[in-house]
């Protein structure tokens, strides 16, 4: 577990003291830790350990599938319905799936309970919380509050909502999303109904690895959408390709992945587009404590346990994947990392470092040799 947590500090000690540091206080730059910049260095240092904690390595190297794991004491209930549930290939992915909820449990109570971070919706700054509401599903009947992640199945998940209000028939029903109607925003509603509601609701949210979340945006996107290769990839290019800052015929349809991701360091994480702003300032896991984080890895699972803790009808399920769905596969996400310049890939891992550290994802391995393979 040494290693990854040494070459890390390493870098940050060593050289570019423009880099990952300075990039650090951009990602978190919202009155919290800004206000008092002596703290930077030990949240710092702490994020950086638990990122690379020993637990997640042995995960990573499989070494906890020969182990016998007793069960994890808060999460009984969660266990219990996975036994239930009985459809589960094989009981190690289960057990896995278990211990990552713990980790993300314990180290997100653990970081969130830092003075700096902050407590609650109220504390945080009008942007910020502009965001979060602006992100966060009410259902009343089944007293739930969804906090929605662009690229984490947040279409399918607002499927579900929409049939759970009685507006879309079924989960199957062939239409275009549309990602604004029938759905109830926690922004609309009056202070008095946003406390009671965070406060008796079910409250949940779904993380992906953020990398892979990046990559998939950025293929999305500009891969496929006019509209964003005319709002940011016009910019992006004329900021970026040398020679093209006055170019009018621009179109913006071939931003690389490289140049997408300089964009990335020179935002503001609190006024980026959704699509890649870090799931930390979209649904702020310390200013609202979610009932349960699930994650785009075991999406079928945890969707079906949410389902079942908001005792929706046991005819609704999470919808199936598409059958034209391309998903991120390692090989193409390792592909794409290794295709950036090193240095480029250590200073955006700083502005991504909240959704490693707290959502329990290690770094990538950002080495010459790693990428050799
Ligand atoms: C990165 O990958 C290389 C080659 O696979 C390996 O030798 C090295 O230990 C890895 N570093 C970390 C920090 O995991
Ligand atoms: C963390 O664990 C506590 C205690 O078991 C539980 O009440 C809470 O819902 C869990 N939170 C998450 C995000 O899993």
């Amino acid at each position: 577990m040494v290693p990854r947590r040494q070459e890390y500090g390493a870098n940050r000690a060593g050289g570019a003291r423009s880099g990952p540091l300075l990039n650090f206080r951009t990602t978190v730059n919202s009155g919290t830790v800004r206000r008092s910049s002596a703290v930077l260095p030990s949240v710092l240092t702490f994020l950086v350990i638990v990122a690379s904690g020993g637990l997640l390595l042995m995960i990573e190297k499989g070494m906890l599938n020969s182990m016998e794991t007793p069960p994890p004491r808060g999460h009984g209930r969660r266990l219990d319905f996975i036994r239930q549930a009985g459809k589960h290939s094989s009981a190690e992915v289960d057990v896995e799936s278990q211990i990552l909820q713990e980790i993300r449990n314990r180290t997100i109570r653990t970081m969130c309970s830092h003075k700096n971070m902050p407590h609650s919706i109220w504390s945080l700054s009008p942007v910020q919380r502009k965001t979060l509401l602006q992100h966060i599903l009410v259902n009343d009947k089944y007293r739930f509050l969804y906090c929605y992640v662009p690229k984490v199945a947040c279409s399918n998940w607002k499927r579900v909502l929409k049939v759970l209000s009685g507006a879309l028939e079924n989960v199957d029903v062939n239409i275009k999303m549309d990602h604004r109607s029938d759905l109830l925003f926690l922004a609309s509603l009056k202070p008095d109904e946003i406390r009671y509601r965070l406060k008796h609701y079910f409250k949940f949210m779904f993380v992906r690895e953020p990398m892979e979340r990046l990559l998939s945006a950025y293929r999305n996107k500009f891969g496929e959408i006019e509209s964003y290769q005319k709002k940011y990839g016009v910019e992006i290019i004329k900021r970026y390709r040398k020679g093209r800052a006055k170019d009018t015929s621009v179109t913006g349809d071939d931003v690389t992945f490289a140049e997408f991701v300089h964009y990335l360091l020179d935002e503001d994480v609190e006024r980026m587009n959704e699509h890649w702003m870090p799931v930390y300032n979209l649904c702020q896991p310390c200013a609202v404590s979610y009932d349960f984080i699930g994650s785009y890895e075991h999406l079928e699972s945890d969707a079906e346990f949410v389902l079942h803790q908001v005792r929706a009808p046991s005819d609704v399920h999470f919808p199936e994947r598409q059958t034209w769905y391309k998903p991120v596969t390692t090989e193409t996400l390792h592909y794409y990392l290794c295709s950036l310049p090193q240095w480029l890939l250590r200073e955006l891992l700083p502005k991504y470092i909240l959704d490693f550290s707290l959502f329990g994802y290690p770094l990538p391995n950002t080495t010459t040799e790693h990428c050799r393979h």
